[in-house]
């Protein structure tokens, strides 16, 4: 075993990537300080990556690496915020299969946190309608349970909901075909009454 691991370690060296050798928790510190303390978001525009699904952290990075999911320049929250913007397609690619592994495992353990935010409740009462008919079947507990390997909409913060809904309108960020066969039906309306709905989950 030990002799396996020394290889492995060999081989890292070799990779050209800065972050080869990096420990995870030195990777997490470093994606702590644009998703928040223990993965959990304080801004809006963030998500909260702790408590995701491993499949699903791991399935995000990995489309992320492969530039095949829309990724803005985005300033570093906290730390040292000098450091330049970047996408997460560019810390993806830096990332190894053994990194990824670890990252997703590590963050699933972190519980996950509800964001307090302002929400309609107007809005959200509307839009717990349409999600208990269109989207609970995949999104159960209010969109909270990571079992369900399809993200956390429940408490997520609302400013990266109201973006996610966006690429998926514009076709930008992939869908399940039976998540789009829904999505395709709804209107501006409801889309902005799920935000007000998942923001009311706390
Ligand atoms: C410079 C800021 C920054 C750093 C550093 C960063 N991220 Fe991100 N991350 C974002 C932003 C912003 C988004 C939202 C999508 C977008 O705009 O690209 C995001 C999205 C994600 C998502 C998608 C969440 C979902 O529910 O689909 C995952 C997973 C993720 N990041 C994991 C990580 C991991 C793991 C690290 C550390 C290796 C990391 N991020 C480092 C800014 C950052
Ligand atoms: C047939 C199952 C299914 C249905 C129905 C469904 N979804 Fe999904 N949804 C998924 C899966 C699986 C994912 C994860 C896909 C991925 O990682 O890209 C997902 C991801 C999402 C995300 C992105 C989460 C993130 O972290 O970025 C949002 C937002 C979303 N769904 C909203 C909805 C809404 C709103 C509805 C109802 C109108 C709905 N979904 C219906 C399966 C479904």
């Amino acid at each position: 075993m030990m002799r396996l691991r020394n290889t492995l370690s060999a081989i890292a060296l070799l990779s050209l990537s800065p972050f080869a050798n990096a420990s995870v928790d030195e990777l997490m510190a470093d994606c702590n300080d644009c998703h928040g303390d223990n993965g959990v978001s304080q801004w809006s525009d963030m998500p909260t990556i702790a408590g995701l699904s491993v499949l699903v952290h791991e399935d995000a990075l990995y489309i992320y690496a492969d530039e095949a999911r829309p990724c803005s320049k985005s300033e570093y929250r906290q730390g040292d915020t000098s450091r330049p913007a970047k996408t997460m397609c560019e810390i993806a690619a830096e990332l190894s299969e053994d990194d990824i592994a670890e990252l997703a495992e590590a963050y699933a353990e972190l519980p996950y946190v509800r964001a307090k935010q302002d929400f309609d409740a107007d809005l959200a009462a509307a839009g717990k309608i349409v999600h208990d008919k269109q989207c609970d079947k995949c999104h159960s507990d209010e969109g909270t349970n990571p079992e369900d390997e399809a993200g956390m909409l429940g408490g997520q913060m609302m400013g990266y909901l109201k973006q996610t809904f966006d690429e998926y309108a514009a076709g930008t960020r992939e869908q399940p075909k039976k998540m789009k066969d829904k999505m395709d039906l709804l209107s501006e309306g409801d889309v902005e009454a799920l935000i007000h709905y998942y923001g009311s989950v706390q």
